[in-house]
């Protein structure tokens, strides 16, 4: 991983931010967006090293982000070696009261975006020559069902569609494609899942992970195996890494 330049979106909580944490102690150079400027500064004064940059920017901005990465890489001169696309928010509504605006918007954020921020990071200058390798960060959910998680399932699966054309598209460059599917792991997002539920309920979804509950730091550990030269053969692949779940 050392020396590799790695974009992280959705970098200020959760997964991302502990990605970034993990990525900074293998040497790699990193530069993290999301929204919240205040958390990508508390995550930039956690990672070692020094030389890494934030923006606060919403990824449906297509535009700014467009703006910020071409600027960047003028400025610096240092083309990416990879991306980790996070950014992601989480539905809970049964179909009676599903509505086109919350499906689109779940399906941009989720899906979409990592889409055409790929495409502006590998425009000729942003992007190495030597190729690099896309993590996009799907769920379990992206291939199994639950109810009232229709737009959520929805957009995971649509991502994880996404992910094996650009791994088919992108292979002559040598950029790698995968995803990285999660069970539950703590975050803010799962914390207000599980705030949210009866005791029993949580049992039953702790049963469901044969392994228990995962940690952010495993999904980082994943992140970084396909980002780094271990994983060289390997595109178009959903890696779960869920304790078990989808075994069942
Ligand atoms: N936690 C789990 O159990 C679990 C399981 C399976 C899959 N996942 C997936 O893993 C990814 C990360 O989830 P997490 O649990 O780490 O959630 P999280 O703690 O809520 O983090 C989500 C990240 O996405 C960013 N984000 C959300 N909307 C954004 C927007 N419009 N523009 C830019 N950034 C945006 C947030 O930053 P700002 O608020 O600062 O913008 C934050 O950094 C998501 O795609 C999620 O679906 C999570």
């Amino acid at each position: 991983m050392i020396n590799k330049k790695i974009l992280i979106i959705g970098a200020s909580s959760g997964i991302g931010k502990a990605t970034a944490i993990y990525l900074s102690q293998k040497g790699a150079k990193l530069v993290l967006i999301s929204r919240n400027a205040e958390k990508l500064q508390q995550v930039i004064t956690e990672c070692e090293g020094d030389d890494h940059k934030f923006a606060s920017i919403d990824v449906t901005d297509t535009e700014k982000l467009d703006n910020f990465i071409t600027d960047h890489v003028n400025s610096c001169n240092i083309p990416f070696d990879g991306l980790v696309y996070s950014a992601g928010i989480e539905g809970t509504l049964p179909l009676k009261f599903l509505k086109n605006e919350t499906l689109e918007q779940i399906l941009n954020i989720n899906a979409i975006q990592a889409v055409l921020v790929s495409k502006t990071l590998l425009k000729k200058a942003n992007f190495s020559s030597n190729g690099g390798s896309l993590v996009f960060i799907s769920s379990v959910m992206g291939s199994l069902g639950q109810p009232a998680k229709i737009a959520y399932c929805m957009s995971k699966g649509a991502l994880t569609s996404a992910m094996k054309a650009m791994a088919l598209e992108l292979a002559n460059k040598k950029i790698r494609v995968n995803c990285i599917s999660p069970g539950m792991v703590v975050t803010e997002m799962s914390s207000k899942i599980l705030d949210s539920i009866s005791e029993d309920n949580k049992k039953d979804i702790e049963k469901m992970h044969p392994l228990g509950i995962g940690n952010v730091i495993d999904i980082a550990k994943g992140i970084e195996f396909l980002l780094s030269d271990n994983s060289s053969w390997i595109t178009g692949v959903d890696l779960l890494v869920d304790g078990g779940y989808s075994a069942q």
